[in-house]
């Protein structure tokens, strides 16, 4: 079986690719390194000892996609390709919503024209915006309150109509909860260029130095401690989920959206402590604002994606701290 990764270098992509290669699917990756390093190919070769195809581009460019859909005969796509900061998705809207939407329907309308109707989708829990209640199940009203969120959740639209279109289709949307770690090999993982907007990253940088201190965005939110309470997930598991999914489209047709989560809502401080306990290192934090946008508590009911695709989350909060920090001291060492 034949599967064409879009952003397959990225943070999640790579670890997918390594989890797919494993499985022992044959793998295509399209990438134009917006938000990767081209030196992560050679890295998934390394850590599985397998070799794919991979293509240089732009998921809005259509003739880049009927190249490979020429080449190679695709028998799913999981899609991660996309522009993905909540922050910077306010201040360049346009940016998002054409690069996200563009690229979905070049990969939709190319997939369609080559018979290929199988697709899992990169979405994300954000699209529950300020959940009712607590833990999130699938069928929570969605909501989003950034454009970021609306492409996923304008993609989302997408695919449940496409499928009402056409019942040949098979559709997982995969909605992450908050995906950190990095592969225990130490040779992939999540190592931003310029000041991170996400928590483990930042917490990472100021354990090696690189920055001097987190700013911990509030205390005074509605959680046991006040800081933000969040679902994270190792990106190893996230990855294995996708491998459960790609089995599950391959042998039926519906379209389905699943929580890809652990259940489990830490809160920032929870992240803080243990990734110092686990790595006998100091973070210095303090303090600050609340960052706008920012929810108190969001955490998964992950029991569909147990019931229906055969996944649950194995993985714990020290493993995810352990591996995150591991990753980043390795590619200082390089
Ligand atoms: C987690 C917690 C912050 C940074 C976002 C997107 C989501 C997904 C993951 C793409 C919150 C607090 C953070 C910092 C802090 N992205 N925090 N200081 O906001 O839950 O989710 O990233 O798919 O779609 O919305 O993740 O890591 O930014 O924040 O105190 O320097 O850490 O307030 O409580 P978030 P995050």
């Amino acid at each position: 079986m034949k599967v064409l990764v879009t952003g397959g270098t990225g943070f999640i992509g790579s670890h997918t690719c390594c989890e797919l290669l494993d499985a022992d699917y044959d793998v295509v990756v399209i990438d134009n390194f917006s938000n990767s390093k081209s030196d992560v190919i050679d890295k998934i070769k390394k850590i599985t000892g397998k070799d794919f195809k991979f293509y240089e581009g732009d998921v809005c460019d259509k003739s880049l996609l009927n190249k490979i859909f020429s080449e190679n005969k695709i028998d799913a796509v999981i899609h991660f390709a996309g522009y993905k900061a909540v922050g910077e998705s306010v201040a360049k809207p346009l940016m998002y919503y054409r690069n996200n939407i563009d690229s979905t329907l070049s990969l939709l309308e190319t997939m369609n024209e080559f018979g290929c109707k199988k697709i899992a989708f990169s979405s994300s829990a954000t699209v529950y915006g300020k959940p009712k209640s607590l833990p999130i199940k699938e069928d929570f009203s969605l909501s989003t309150t950034n454009p970021y969120g609306s492409t996923k959740l304008m993609i989302e639209d997408i695919l449940r109509d496409l499928y009402v279109s056409d019942n040949d289709w098979s559709i997982a949307i995969l909605r992450y909860f908050n995906p950190i770690g990095a592969h225990k090999s130490g040779l992939i993982g999540e190592n931003p260029n310029d000041i991170p907007n996400n928590l483990m990253p930042y917490i990472v940088k100021v354990a090696t130095g690189e920055l001097e201190c987190l700013s911990v965005f509030g205390n005074d939110y509605d959680t046991p401690d006040g800081t933000g309470v969040r679902d994270y997930i190792h990106v190893v598991d996230l990855a294995k989920g996708h491998i459960k999914a790609i089995e599950h489209i391959l042998n039926s047709r519906g379209v389905d959206a699943y929580n890809l989560g652990t259940g489990h809502g830490y809160s920032v401080l929870d992240l803080v402590k243990t990734f110092m306990d686990v790595n006998g290192v100091n973070v210095k934090y303090k303090i600050t604002d609340r960052r706008p946008g920012d929810i108190d508590a969001c955490y998964a009911d992950p029991s569909k994606a147990r019931d229906i695709l055969g996944w649950e989350a194995r993985l714990g909060i020290e493993d995810m701290c352990r591996d995150a920090y591991n990753f980043v001291k390795n590619v200082k060492e390089d």
